[in-house]
């Protein structure tokens, strides 16, 4: 019997304004245990949000590996899947992605490699769709990512050394769908040349190690003002991390955790993130969490 272990690392989207675009992966991990069997289909999950992850054809991990069975022509009787979920679900660190990449890779190395980098990307972002998330999750590190005419661009790099990120993670749940729908069809000329400026500034700091301009260049006016409503107390959090003395501060993808860039004060920013939530009567748990510089992998074939 073979069995393929893939470990996939969590991720942040967006870091303020670079919606859909940009995403970082940390050290927090989902792990996906793939095992071809002759017939049947059989699903074990534990960990984080397990009583809510299906057992059956809609598990995402499933329609991953399906997806790519498909596409080279080649699938397996049966499948067990064994999920250890250590991604908190629904609250913007990319659970939905660790799944989609981890089934991804895993059907991969079952079917000896036959898609590249690339094309796993492409087959994770259509089911996903959009590239920010996967593609950190896929890649590790910061990856900037972009679709153009049907194909995934993106540009990978390490985050600066001593980067850490304090996640405030509440008992709110958000399903990505609802965080899009509340997004308006257009927007003002001035708050797209805000985030332009803010997008490419935080780029550029990341990559040269200059966070002191990341206070500035996490603002968004593209969707977090929009978000914000959907969430209680979010908003006092994100200001009370930057008083604390986060270096920038942002929803983490579409919330409503809350992620804190910071390089020092991380216990302090950590407790002031919890008491303010808590405040706002929402229980809450905070990760510090290391910038993860490799992406989805394979720990080992037996
Ligand atoms: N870029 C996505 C969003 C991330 O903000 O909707 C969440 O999946």
């Amino acid at each position: 019997m073979s069995l393929v272990r893939v470990q996939v690392p969590a991720t942040s989207a967006n870091l303020g304004p670079g919606f859909d675009c940009l995403g970082i992966a940390w050290e927090l991990f989902t792990t996906v245990e793939l095992v071809p069997l002759a017939g049947g289909l059989f699903i074990e999950v534990s960990g984080e949000g397990a009583a809510e992850i299906p057992r059956d054809e809609r598990n995402l991990v499933y329609q991953a590996a399906r997806a790519v069975f498909r596409q080279v022509d080649q699938a397996p009787g049966g499948l067990r899947i064994r999920i250890t979920s250590g991604i908190p679900v629904a609250r913007g660190l990319g659970a939905s992605a660790a799944a989609v990449v981890g089934g991804i890779v895993a059907a991969n190395v079952l079917v000896g490699r036959r898609l590249s980098v690339r094309q796993q990307l492409a087959l994770a972002c259509q089911m996903e769709g959009h590239p920010d998330n996967v593609a950190a999750a896929l890649l590790g590190g910061l990856v900037v990512a972009a679709l153009a005419d049907g194909e995934v661009k993106y540009v990978r790099f390490t985050p600066p050394p001593g980067l850490k990120a304090v996640v405030a993670v509440p008992e709110l749940r958000l399903a990505t769908r609802t965080a899009r729908e509340v997004l308006p069809k257009q927007v003002n000329f001035q708050d797209a040349v805000f985030n332009v400026g803010r997008a490419a500034l935080l780029v550029a700091a990341l990559l040269q190690g200059e966070l002191g301009v990341l206070g500035t260049a996490m603002e968004d006016r593209l969707h977090q003002c929009f978000r914000f409503n959907l969430m209680p107390g979010v908003k006092k959090v994100v200001a009370a991390a930057r008083l604390a003395g986060a270096r920038g501060v942002a929803l983490s993808g579409a919330g409503p955790a809350v992620v804190a860039i910071a390089d020092a004060n991380f216990e302090l920013i950590a407790r002031v993130m919890r008491d303010t939530f808590r405040q706002s009567g929402i229980p809450t748990r905070v990760l510090i969490l290391n910038p993860c510089p490799v992406g989805a992998r394979a720990l080992e074939r037996k």
